[in-house]
């Protein structure tokens, strides 16, 4: 008998720009799990708005990232791409939950602190039930594996905490799900200090490459990158700046961290940097290039979206159901 393939489930914001950061992340990984797993994948316009948005341009990102994932090798025909908001109960989820989740562990959670403490002029309740709607996201699938970031650790612990939370105090409903974080390029750090995580957010733009940057953008980020002292190309802990360009060559160019270290023995880093950007350029521009022709066909990705919600819509309130049975809901 065919054993049955793990469910896996993730999704990013339609916030305009996807960094390489989301794409070593997430999106590469997404990639390289759509033949062996039974793979859901969203685009999370609901988490986007726990931060301001122009609701034009919000569309237009939706529309946009949907493409996005399918530009990047990701096939509508194995996977179920949709959005979150067209599926209703992703909220009606998040709202139980909300009733099992302590007000104190979503106040400590880093995310929540850090975005608090950027944005103090809009601290909204949204932002602070932002891991719930995430749980709710996850729990809804019965998902197995969640292929994220480094940044999305303690939100997954949440989640697999929710779920056993549920499923101790009524019965079992929801599976535990894993995180699957890459073990190289979790975390891909600022282009402009290597001390700090790359985000589309950053103020400054030289700090990341978008997906969607022109190959003269791409090279001009990388020549200003910051880099360490010293001439070696290595990882290491004292050499966070080259230690992270490694972790983006290796990602763009397949190759491991050490195939990555012999081949550069020699070079300065004015080298290293030239080849970084060079490695990033030739994979984005295929990506880039298809990205192009999707966004031409509007109906074709509507109607992905559409077929997408309606595989997701079903598979989502067969646990809804479940779950409004268990917590004695009148039905
Ligand atoms: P978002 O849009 O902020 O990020 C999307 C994905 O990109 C990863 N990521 C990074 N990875 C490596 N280095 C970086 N500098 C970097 N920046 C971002 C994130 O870890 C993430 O995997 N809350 C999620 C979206 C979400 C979600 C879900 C994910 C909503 N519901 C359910 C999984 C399952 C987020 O961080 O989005």
């Amino acid at each position: 008998m065919e054993q049955q393939k793990k469910v896996l489930f993730s999704g990013i914001q339609p916030t305009g720009i996807i960094t390489i950061g989301n794409y070593i992340g997430a999106l590469r990984n997404w990639v390289k799990l759509q033949d062996e797993c039974e793979c859901i994948y969203c685009v999370v316009d609901m988490h986007s708005i726990t931060a301001e948005q122009v609701p034009a341009q919000l569309r237009k990102n939706t529309l946009e990232l949907l493409a996005l994932y399918i530009a990047c090798g990701i096939d509508p025909k194995k996977c179920t791409l949709f959005v979150q908001s067209h599926v209703p109960a992703h909220a009606q989820l998040t709202w139980t939950l909300n009733t099992i989740t302590y007000v104190g562990e979503l106040s400590r959670m880093t995310q929540f602190k850090d975005k608090s403490r950027r944005h103090r002029e809009n601290i909204n309740m949204g932002l602070m039930d932002y891991p719930v709607l995430m749980a709710a996201d996850i729990l809804l699938y019965q998902t197995d594996i969640v292929p994220v970031g480094a940044d999305q650790k303690q939100h997954l612990e949440l989640a697999r905490g929710l779920a056993q939370r549920f499923n101790s105090r009524y019965n079992p409903t929801f599976k535990v799900p894993e995180p699957y974080i890459p073990r190289q390029g979790a975390r891909i750090m600022s282009l402009q200090n290597p001390l700090v995580k790359m985000s589309k957010s950053d103020e400054n733009p030289n700090s990341f490459v978008s997906l969607t940057d022109t190959p003269d953008d791409i090279a001009r980020k990388f020549k200003r990158a910051v880099t360490d002292s010293g001439s070696e190309i290595r990882a290491s802990e004292d050499k966070p700046g080259i230690t992270n360009l490694l972790n983006i060559y290796c990602a763009f160019s397949d190759k491991s961290l050490g195939q990555a270290e012999r081949e550069l023995e020699g070079a300065s880093y004015a080298q290293f940097k030239d080849m970084v950007a060079q490695a990033v350029i030739e994979k984005l521009q295929p990506i880039q290039r298809r990205l192009k022709e999707l966004l031409a066909d509007k109906a074709f990705l509507e109607q992905v979206m559409r077929e997408g919600a309606e595989r997701a819509g079903t598979i989502a309130n067969r646990t809804l159901s479940k779950v409004y049975r268990k917590i004695g809901f009148y039905g």
